[in-house]
């Protein structure tokens, strides 16, 4: 895998991350974008958020997969193309190319340059009939799928984890028009889709009692002082994480604790005490939200998958025939 000097070694490129960080922290409410969380140090930590007791959708997830893989397989059909948008969930991954009736490539998608050199590595030792083709890339932006050596019948493309929800309305609609194009028409997705459901176990899910979420949160900071050259005072900030019923979404910020002068990339700004930094948003929906959101994106959904409280959902689309009306 190619990896030049202009990259960092987690999250793409550095000065992508420069502008986008600097264009977020001059405009008000700031907002930084999620994706940076994920250094090696942030996944480290999200992969600690997944085994906690308040942390319920990738257990949740992972239970629906467990119960249900095959009847997911038998939707997705033989000989398929299976295209993973983010590829840190191996082990999802893994328990699903079992199932899938001779798949034919697994194709991950990944901003992080060893987040897919990982999963490349587990699929590729486990599933040797399998071509494995990584695409380095930030799927929120323009690439290109590969050609594979066999013709696959179908492209399925799997978004697991509840992502979805880091994007707002507009931006889940576009990446699903996108998916749309890229799988074409007969092509499928997989998805899993957090929903909403009592204001304190959300809330509670993102703000754990042994403050891992917290340090999560956090992290951004230390990373921006190390990659951008900025001086956050870790001390001097603090992790807020809320449901906004109106808006069904979480909020996560950061807060910081006193009026302060904070240099990032050597341009200087002015927090007061109780300013925050937007770092996340994780949209929840109701099956009915979704199902608007998938076919105004061009998308049939075809089954739904829930555990029996109904709080995670795995959903599986068809792209609809461009001749047939929603
Ligand atoms: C990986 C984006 C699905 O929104 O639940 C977990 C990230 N943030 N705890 C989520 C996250 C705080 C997670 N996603």
């Amino acid at each position: 895998m190619t990896n030049h000097g202009a990259m960092t070694k987690h999250g793409g490129n550095r000065a992508v991350m420069r502008r986008e960080v600097l264009a977020g922290l001059r405009v008000r409410p700031r907002a930084v974008p999620p994706k940076y969380f994920y250094d090696a140090r942030g996944s480290q930590l999200f992969e600690q958020i997944t085994e906690l007791e308040e942390y319920y959708p990738t257990r949740v997830e992972l239970a629906i997969l467990d119960g249900h893989v095959d009847e997911m397989a038998a939707c997705m059909g033989p000989g398929c193309l299976l295209l993973e948008y983010g590829s840190g969930s191996s082990l999802k991954t893994g328990r699903l190319l079992e199932a899938l009736s001779e798949p034919v490539a697994y194709v991950p998608i990944d901003i992080s340059g060893e987040a897919l050199e990982a999963a490349v590595a587990k699929i590729a030792a486990r599933f040797s009939a399998i071509e494995v083709i990584p695409l380095h890339a930030d799927y929120s932006a323009a690439y290109e799928i590969p050609t594979t050596f066999q013709p696959a019948r179908r492209r399925v493309a799997y978004f697991p984890g509840s992502t979805i929800g880091n994007f707002d309305p507009q931006q889940a609609s576009e990446f699903l028009v996108e998916v749309a194009a890229v799988c074409g028409p007969g092509g499928g997705l997989l998805i899993g889709v957090d929903l909403e459901k009592d204001i304190t176990v959300l809330e509670r899910a993102y703000d754990d009692a042994a403050g891992v979420t917290a340090e999560f949160n956090l992290n951004l900071l230390r990373r921006f002082n190390r990659e951008l050259g900025a001086n956050f005072d870790l001390e001097a900030f603090q992790h807020r994480a809320f449901y906004d019923p109106d808006k069904a979404r979480i909020e996560m910020h950061l807060v910081s604790l006193r009026d302060q002068v904070v240099e990032v990339a050597g341009e200087a700004f002015a927090f007061s005490a109780g300013d925050t930094i937007h770092t996340e948003n994780s949209y929840k929906y109701s099956r009915e939200r979704f199902a608007q959101l998938a076919s105004s994106a061009g998308f049939d959904v075809e089954r739904v998958w829930v555990d029996p409280q109904e709080l995670f959902s795995v959903q599986f689309l068809t792209v609809r025939d461009a001749a047939s009306e929603p």
